[in-house]
């Protein structure tokens, strides 16, 4: 089969080439890929900052894919061929509280990615693709709506009125506005950019900020809701900006740590965390059973990714080269 092939860390060995098309063991699935998603992890990967001593060397990168079950192994009864699927990132992660060691079985690293013709999922990982979604939408569900939806709902137990601040523009924060907004939240919406700060407005955000125009955003935050804080973050910014998240949360309330577009590291002041007893916690996505409970609300409330370009399988490079410029909601890679 055709399949990007990431031979070395950098872009520049990612290469198009072939690769045998694997075979579905027992409890497997042979998916026929029709689209992935990039996400931040892809890149990082790339970059040789994301679990570098788990990257195999050749990968086929890239988590997040839909298609359509082809051939399925011994004893297969959840799916059969016809059904248009999801991968799941944590693919042993179905429910409950993560294992110690959920990052060993993710797609796109170490497990081979749906940036090729084909891929395999096992049948308890596979999600059923929404039938509203074409392969290109359910492709950008897996981890960017899924965190966000895991941080705002199972985690973040967030109601009808409460507020949520939510960083930046990209594939997690879009979904997050849009899923907080039909939750019934207040969502506030920072960006460096104020054309993007008018489109989040469009899809839910009652209040913006420019994070650029102004630095200390959690001032403004505060003065936004009368001196309080937000009652939820999702902090995908990380580095020492996690300071600035816990003085925008209200007394007792709850920050979803996401990402680390600022750093990997911080400098953390533990006394504003220790006398606003701010609830900081660590989100890797999601198990599939919260998977399944998202597609079934997407559905119900009509929600569509937000996509910012879909390239195809010979622009793969392209992609990821937007996917580091920002975009705005999501990167769709047309597979077949
Ligand atoms: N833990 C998990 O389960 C999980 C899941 C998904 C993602 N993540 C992590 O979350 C982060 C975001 O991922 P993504 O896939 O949504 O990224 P993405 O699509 O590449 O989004 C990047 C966007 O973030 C915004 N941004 C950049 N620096 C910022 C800053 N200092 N403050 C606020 N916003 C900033 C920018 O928006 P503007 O252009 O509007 O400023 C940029 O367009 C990454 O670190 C990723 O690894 C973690």
């Amino acid at each position: 089969m055709k399949a990007w092939l990431l031979n070395d860390f950098g872009l520049d060995n990612l290469v198009l080439g072939e690769a045998p098309t694997p075979q579905p063991k027992a409890g497997e699935l042979l998916v026929k890929v029709g689209a992935v998603s990039l996400n931040y992890r892809d890149k990082a990967i790339v970059d040789g900052i994301y679990e570098p001593h788990l990257v195999p060397k050749p990968l086929i990168p890239v988590s997040d894919a839909a298609g359509t079950v082809v051939a399925i192994g011994d004893g297969v009864t959840r799916f059969k061929a016809g059904d248009r699927v999801n991968s799941h990132l944590y693919s042993r992660w179905l429910d409950g509280a993560p294992g110690p060691d959920e990052s060993l079985y993710s797609f796109g690293s170490p497990l081979p990615g749906g940036l090729a013709e084909y891929m395999i999922i096992h049948e308890q990982s596979a999600v059923r693709a929404p039938d509203a979604m074409s392969d290109e939408e359910a492709a950008t569900l897996p981890i960017a709506a899924l965190t966000a939806w895991y941080s705002l709902v199972d985690f973040g137990q967030l109601q009808p009125g409460q507020s949520v601040l939510v960083q930046g523009t990209g594939g997690v924060s879009i979904f997050t506005i849009q899923i907080a907004a039909a939750l019934g939240a207040r969502v506030i919406a920072t960006s460096s950019r104020d054309d993007n700060l008018e489109a989040v407005k469009k899809l839910g955000a009652s209040d913006v900020v420019n994070y650029r125009v102004t630095p200390q955003w959690e001032q403004e935050v505060l003065r936004l809701t009368g001196g309080k804080g937000v009652d939820l973050l999702l902090d995908v910014a990380g580095g020492n900006g996690v300071n600035q998240s816990i003085a925008a949360t209200k007394a007792g309330g709850r920050i979803a740590q996401i990402g680390f577009l600022t750093g990997q590291e911080t400098q953390l002041n533990l006394m504003p965390l220790i006398f606003r007893q701010t609830t900081l916690r660590g989100i890797a996505v999601a198990p599939r059973s919260s998977f399944d409970r998202m597609n079934v609300f997407l559905n119900d409330k009509k929600i569509r990714p937000v996509i910012d370009h879909v390239y195809t399988f010979e622009e793969a490079r392209e992609a990821y080269q937007h996917l580091a410029r920002g975009p705005f909601g999501k990167v769709v890679i047309k597979v077949s």
